[in-house]
């Protein structure tokens, strides 16, 4: 596509590997499942796999409570599995990547073991205080489980410090031993041919009393020195980066200069942009693209080497953290009127429920998650728009079996019993919903995420080029342009659910193929364009705001 490295233009996946295949038919979902399935993605054209957590693990995290870093949950299978995978995909252009969670461990893991036992070299592997009121600046991330960050160890006889569930102690990152250790581990899977890590919770490496213990001087220092340490070893690796922060603080964990906009980024190759994703949700509900637009506005310029990840659903709760209190409970009512909806600061709901099973607005929003800034992640299952139950504990209700065809267990599964139902309601059962059937119809939501992908794929601008919004009286018209050399695409989106006319110059439609004379155009409700503009041409003058 260009000469920018790889991960700038590329399509992302994520991948609950519990979910998607089951090899062995004792209804979990498992690494060589995966590689049966692995054509299916590579027709579908993603780049790159993330995959959620596989490590040994008691679960209550669903992984990210890991109780061995060097090993595969037995559920999912072994190493060599593991290499199998990737050497699957490599072997169709994939690449893959995996969570490592650097934050904490299990309370299982043999370090926290021993170090409640105070074994050395184990005993400051955490973080331990004789009083449980240090560091009360600190918010509580899992509001609805954990009352404080701090829990008493009985058998140590002291507190230790958790951000997110109590059996999650947090690793002591003051300790060389444990900064040493995380290195070690991103060797091993780098060296067994992984192609990266999403990294997992990294704002609260370490502990600072007077401060709010996110976003510190030496996290960035020591995730710089992680990055260095790729550089050296695997240059082609990379490290994307989950800080679920204000846009100017994000911008810190791409490191570079912040005043030197072509100095090169020396922390994360790519950030996930999480406060972009509830104001797409709010756009689109209140017919008005201003919340995005300002976010964007709001958003600074990257090292060149950089890249957003953008995303519209993943395999938590849709966070609510990076809106005001008011947009919060505005959204709460809109998107999850039903209190089992809610979650922690969220709403535990998939694309498709959360959007009516409009097929228009599912459109809408892929659209806008290909066509704004940022490389696309899909959430596995969301390309054919799954289903999700909310009456599963935790995050589970929207972590169920892929649903692949009409057979018993969505043909994920020849087990009695599945790790979790599939979904089997009347609109999103998988009797409906699912692979087989779409891949059949011409006109179904898996062929039309297809095409967004291989027009994504042809028009290097939607990766790498700068964005300049329209301004419009109507605002419910989300419209902008993508400018990368020479190429201009001016990108429309219908908020509303009420027709829009606009004119536009003489254009290429990329998604019909068309040649479109200029004119006047309508855009019908909740209607999406993508142009190529093959002149100069009358939107230059109107596309007034240039971001990035
Ligand atoms: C992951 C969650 C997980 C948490 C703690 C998050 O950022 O996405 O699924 O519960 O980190 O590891």
């Amino acid at each position: 596509m260009s000469s920018s490295p790889w991960y700038q233009t590329a399509i992302f996946y994520e991948l609950y590997v519990r979910a998607f295949q089951d090899s062995n038919g004792d209804g979990h979902g498992d690494l060589r499942g995966v590689i049966e399935r692995m054509d299916y993605l590579a027709n579908l054209g993603i780049d790159c796999i993330w995959l959620l957590p596989t490590y040994p693990s008691p679960l209550v995290d669903d992984g990210y409570d890991i109780a061995d870093y060097y090993n595969v949950h037995p559920d999912y299978g072994d190493l060599q599995d593991y290499r199998d995978l990737i050497e699957a995909a490599h072997a169709r252009g994939i690449r893959v990547i995996a969570d490592l969670v650097m934050n904490h461990t299990s309370d299982q893991h043999p370090w926290f073991q021993a170090s409640r036992r105070r074994v050395e070299p184990f005993t400051d592997f955490y973080v331990w205080s004789d009083t449980d009121e240090k560091y009360s600046d600190a918010r509580i991330i899992f509001l609805d489980t954990e009352s404080s960050n701090w829990a008493w160890d009985e058998l140590r006889g002291q507190y230790y410090w958790h951000r997110f569930y109590s059996q999650q102690p947090d690793l002591n990152f003051d300790n060389p031993a444990v900064q040493q250790e995380m290195l070690d581990i991103a060797r091993f899977w780098l060296d067994m041919g992984l192609d990266g890590f999403r990294a997992d919770a990294v704002p609260y490496l370490f502990e600072r009393e007077g401060t709010n213990c996110e976003n510190l001087p030496e996290t960035h220092a020591y995730l710089k020195r992680l990055r260095a340490f790729v550089d050296a070893h695997y240059p082609q690796a990379l490290l994307l980066c989950e800080a679920n922060q204000w846009p100017e603080d994000v911008r810190a964990y791409f490191g570079g200069d912040p005043n030197d906009p072509a100095a090169p980024g020396d922390e994360f190759h790519m950030c996930f942009h999480f406060p972009v994703m509830p104001r797409l949700y709010m756009a689109l509900r209140r017919g008005d693209r201003s919340p995005v637009v300002q976010i964007m506005e709001r958003t600074p310029a990257i090292p060149p080497n950089c890249q957003w990840c953008t995303f519209l659903r993943n395999h938590d709760e849709l966070t609510l953290e990076m809106v005001t209190e008011v947009e919060r409970q505005w959204m709460w009512t809109q998107y999850a009127p039903e209190p089992r909806m809610r979650l922690n600061l969220g709403i535990r709901r998939r694309l498709a429920p959360l959007l009516d099973n409009d097929r228009r607005k599912i459109e809408l929003m892929n659209s806008l998650l290909f066509t704004l800034p940022g490389a696309p992640i899909l959430y596995y299952g969301d390309e054919i728009g799954m289903g999700d139950n909310i009456w599963l504990p935790d995050r589970m209700g929207v972590r169920t079996p892929m649903q692949w065809d009409d057979s018993a267990n969505a043909g994920f599964s020849s087990a009695n019993k599945t790790y979790a139902p599939v979904i089997d309601d009347p609109v999103f059962g998988y009797q409906r919903v699912n692979v087989a059937a779409q891949q059949a119809d011409p006109d179904s939501l898996y062929h039309v995420i297809r095409r967004f992908i291989t027009v994504y794929k042809a028009q290097p601008a939607l990766a790498l080029g700068e964005l300049r919004f329209l301004e419009h009286p109507n605002p419910s018209l989300l419209g902008f342009e993508r400018v990368y050399n020479d190429q201009r695409l001016l990108c429309l989106h219908n908020l509303s659910d009420s027709p829009i006319e606009l004119s536009t110059p003489a254009a290429h439609d990329l998604l019909t193929g068309a040649d479109l004379p200029p004119g006047s155009l309508t855009l019908p409700p909740y209607g999406h364009r993508w142009l190529a503009l093959s002149a100069p041409d009358a939107t230059r003058q109107r596309a007034q705001r240039t971001v990035r």
